[in-house]
């Protein structure tokens, strides 16, 4: 007999804005084109636990500017779990799916890939805030992201001015520094701080005496934005510990701006104050970037799924919506192009 046209969608990871608009865009499509879709809750946990929610026209309306998903996310992996990739195999073809599409992030996509190559019919779209993942120029979230950090980093401004302080904001990105050097460069930041460019000793003391000569021409404020995977060498190392990254022996994320803190104010003996953004750039309605780009993948991973060319991701590039390999997406980050780094750092000092 054949199969009911059906297709899932998950999400999973850490959420992001513009998930609700590519569910929207994936379901609205796929129903238009006669499939019926299944929402699978909570990430891959939807299959571990069998929970799912059906989509249609009514609940995938009006949520293009919502926040969040409204499937729910968690950051559990099949592979982490006894016999999971199996459970999720069986749960597909217990939902009657033909294909699936998937909304992640690296970690996310990396299990997706796997579970392409075990048989899983799936496509995948690109989301995060970081922007941290291969073959695509953005991904949805990272635009929001950024126009959160850089209003934050205008709001710092302004008081930094009035108090005569060094602001230091600490932003997300796990192990990449897009949001920081993007929203660095629209606010016109001093100094960006990213984990591309590890902070050594020499480059703590320049960046000292870059705030000091400020100070002594007059500019008596500065502001600095810090990505929270940025790493301090030498004697400044921060101690391991356990962190998101899957390697147990990286740093953990967050809690560098209030170090970088201390050192600036003991350096300069500039009163330096601390912020950090934590998951304020991650909540909220998506701007109108992120909202027409999980539209355009939305409809992109449906014509992928007509067509058949499972094992593919969304991706952007330049102005065109294309598709790349899942395979050559899984298991490593794209790191912040260091020439957009280099024309933000033209205006530091
Ligand atoms: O991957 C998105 C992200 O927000 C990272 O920027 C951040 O380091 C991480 O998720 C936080 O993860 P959690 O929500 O599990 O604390």
């Amino acid at each position: 007999m054949e199969r009911r046209k059906k297709i899932g969608i998950l999400t999973g990871g850490g959420d992001c804005p513009g998930l609700n608009a590519a569910i929207r865009a994936c379901a609205k499509t796929a129903m238009q084109r006669g499939y019926h879709v299944i929402g699978i809750r909570n990430g891959w946990k939807g299959f571990l636990d069998n929970e799912i929610k059906i989509l249609d026209g009514n609940n995938t309306s009006g949520i293009i500017d919502r926040g969040g998903t409204i499937l729910g996310t968690s950051r559990v992996s099949p592979f982490h779990v006894e016999n999971g990739p199996q459970q999720v195999l069986d749960g597909f073809e217990k939902l009657g799916l033909e294909a699936l599409v998937v909304l992640g992030g690296e970690g996310t996509l990396s299990c997706t890939s796997r579970l392409y190559q075990m048989g899983l019919p799936v496509v995948g779209i690109p989301k995060t805030i970081d922007n941290d993942v291969r073959e695509t120029d953005y991904t949805i979230g990272f635009q929001t992201a950024v126009q959160i950090a850089t209003e934050a980093l205008d709001r710092l401004r302004s008081t930094a001015e009035s108090h005569h302080r060094v602001m230091l904001l600490e932003v997300m990105g796990r192990r990449a520094g897009w949001i920081a050097t993007y929203a660095g460069m629209a606010n016109g930041a001093d100094a960006i701080l990213i984990p591309e460019i590890p902070l050594t000793e020499e480059r703590v003391e320049e960046l000292c005496q870059m705030l000091k000569e400020r100070n002594r021409r007059g500019t008596t404020f500065s502001v600095i934005v810090v990505a929270e995977g940025t790493e301090l060498e030498g004697k400044m190392r921060r101690k391991r510990g356990s962190s998101l990254a899957k390697q147990e022996e990286t740093y953990p994320l967050g809690g560098i701006g209030n170090i970088l803190g201390e050192i600036i104010e003991r350096g300069t003996g500039l009163e330096t104050r601390v912020s950090s953004l934590g998951y304020v750039q991650r909540g909220g309605t998506p701007v109108a970037y992120d909202r027409s780009l999980a539209t355009a993948f939305g409809v992109k991973a449906i014509d992928l799924i007509q067509e058949k060319r499972f094992g593919e991701m969304t991706a952007l590039k330049g102005n065109r919506i294309t598709s790349v390999p899942l395979e050559k997406v899984a298991g490593g980050i794209k790191t912040v192009n260091l020439h957009v780094y280099q024309i933000a750092s033209i205006f530091f000092g």
